[in-house]
């Protein structure tokens, strides 16, 4: 169990780096066994001569959706594998049909711009964005609900923005916009693995994620996830055979949709990002996020302890944090950068200070010394 003393054991689990590793946010830890597990799962029909080459590796995928499903509570029917969360979206916008008097897409300027480029280019252009702008705070329904008027037809949330880190009310905000006959799409790249997940609690109708980050399942493993009751309402343009409902019919008169949410999925899917993945996400499963956060809460709470509240940008609230802590320390912020890299702490500065995200591969050790060297 993890408490003040970390649990060496799950130490352990994470590849051997130098220093302080405190960039979740970004790149995660991969475990260190990703690698011979990946092989094992990828190369295994070579290696036995199984010449069924295929079935073999849509079972390892569909391992990854049943990992997917067990981690944030949906059915594996529902998720797709993507290669990123911008294609998904992507491919989202594209499978809809254009409603003109709600072709307004509203969204915030704390986005990750990634998502905001494909709303914008997807559709043939013919959805126009509203930001809500940066200085609201996104984490206030009323803000939400002030700019759900009745041109806007989707909304995108969220559930960590990267910039401020803070968590967004996605329940309430995705029972809102369902309430007003709004589509809602929800992204969890920065909530995956550290914060729980009920997609049966949430009224969203799309969510996409990736597994880079809080996973540590390496690039390239994304997903969506599609409510049941909207798949028969969404035809994807962007199709290949496995988007097929039986993808080795092989009949080129007949294209028909797959009934689930594969039909998203496209051309001969890529398999080695799935299989590392799973990997990881089935260590995310057995340990539990609820140990993890405790973890990330500790740490975390030791360096907000240790600050000022003007050098804290992420907010103090249990609530309200993900699972980053922003700081900036105004004139000296220089100074603390090359201070904290000269002593092997890995972190990133982006706009608003310096990113920390404490996960299982830290010791309260670690955490301390990064305090000493923050006074
Ligand atoms: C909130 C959020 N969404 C999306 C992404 C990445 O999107 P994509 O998979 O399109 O690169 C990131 C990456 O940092 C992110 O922080």
């Amino acid at each position: 169990m993890m408490g003040d003393k970390p649990d060496e054991g799950i130490a352990k689990c994470f590849s051997p780096h130098l220093g302080t590793y405190l960039l979740s946010h970004s790149v995660g830890l991969p475990l260190r066994d990703a690698e011979q597990a990946a092989a094992a799962a990828f190369w295994q029909p070579w290696q036995s001569g199984n010449r069924d080459i295929w079935s073999h590796w849509l079972k390892e995928i569909d391992g990854f959706r049943a990992q997917l499903a067990t981690l944030l509570n949906g059915d594996l029917d529902s998720f797709c594998p993507q290669t990123s969360l911008s294609s998904a979206v992507a491919k989202i916008i594209d499978s809809l049909t254009l409603d003109k008097a709600k072709n307004t897409i509203l969204l915030s300027e704390e986005d990750f711009p990634s998502i905001a480029f494909a709303l914008q280019k997807a559709g043939a252009g013919g959805y126009r964005l509203k930001f809500i702008p940066a200085q609201a705070d996104t984490s206030e329904l009323n803000v939400w609900a002030d700019h759900m008027t009745a041109d806007v037809g989707m909304v995108l949330v969220t559930h960590v923005q990267s910039n401020n880190g803070r968590q967004l009310p996605v329940q309430k905000i995705t029972e809102l916009s369902r309430s007003k006959g709004i589509i809602s799409l929800v992204d969890i790249a920065q909530s995956i693995a550290i914060l729980p997940i009920d997609l049966q609690a949430w009224s969203a109708d799309f969510v996409v994620g990736s597994c880079v980050k809080w996973v540590g399942g390496g690039p390239g493993a994304a997903f969506m996830w599609v409510r049941p009751e909207i798949i028969a309402r969404c035809e994807p343009q962007n199709v290949g055979w496995f988007s097929h409902a039986d993808p080795f019919e092989f009949d080129i008169h007949q294209f028909k949709y797959a009934d689930n949410a594969l039909r998203f999925w496209g051309g001969t899917p890529s398999v080695y990002p799935y299989v590392v993945a799973a990997h990881s996400l089935q260590f995310i499963n057995s340990t539990g996020v609820d140990v993890i956060r405790a973890h990330n809460l500790l740490l975390c709470d030791k360096i907000i302890e240790a600050l000022s509240p003007t050098q804290l940008v992420s907010p103090a609230d249990v609530q309200s944090r993900s699972g980053t802590v922003i700081i900036h320390f105004g004139d000296h912020q220089e100074t603390l950068v090359t201070r904290l890299q000269a002593q092997q702490v890995h972190f990133d500065s982006r706009a608003k200070g310096i990113r920390l995200s404490p996960h299982l591969c830290n010791s309260s050790q670690q955490i301390e010394a990064l305090i000493g060297l923050l006074k």
